[in-house]
């Protein structure tokens, strides 16, 4: 990164600029780019990411490896779990998911959407393993 020459583009974004997709990091959530990975020439990722189908198994145990990573819930809920804790994330609040924290999503709700900010855009994931024990998820309710 340090090599390439710092981007830095002007970026005003409207919201249908651009669509929510599936071929982000997990198939059971939808990605939606807010153009600052382009602006930053990969400096830096905002996505919105909201549910796609309910959850079942969640992420797993993982780690992600990055400089800075926030999370700021904008609507619904999700369950973490940051290490051996618990963590209710709702709406207008904010995570910061210290670099290399082991941490689990195994739950949330229909309506969830976050804002993720990471820097670098291309950051890394990797599974670990864990023996803390996570809760079940929320079956979403059926409806007509
Ligand atoms: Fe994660």
């Amino acid at each position: 990164m340090l090599d390439n020459p710092i981007v830095n583009k002007f970026s005003h974004l409207k919201p249908g600029d651009t669509k929510f997709v599936t071929d982000g990091l997990r198939d059971f959530f939808l990605y939606k780019d807010l153009g600052i990975a382009e602006a930053t020439g990969g400096r830096v990722l905002a996505q919105l990411v909201c549910a796609n189908s309910a959850p079942e198994k969640g992420t797993g145990w993982h780690q992600h490896m990055a400089d800075f990573h926030i999370v700021i819930m904008l609507k619904g809920w999700a369950r973490f779990m940051y290490e051996d804790k618990e963590h209710l994330v709702a709406a207008g609040d904010t995570v910061h998911q210290r670099p290399g924290i082991t941490h689990y999503l195994f739950d949330y709700s229909p309506d969830m959407e976050y804002l993720e900010i990471v820097s670098p855009a291309d950051f890394k994931t990797v599974d670990v393993e864990s023996d803390v024990p996570v809760p079940a998820p929320t079956p979403w309710k059926k409806t007509a």
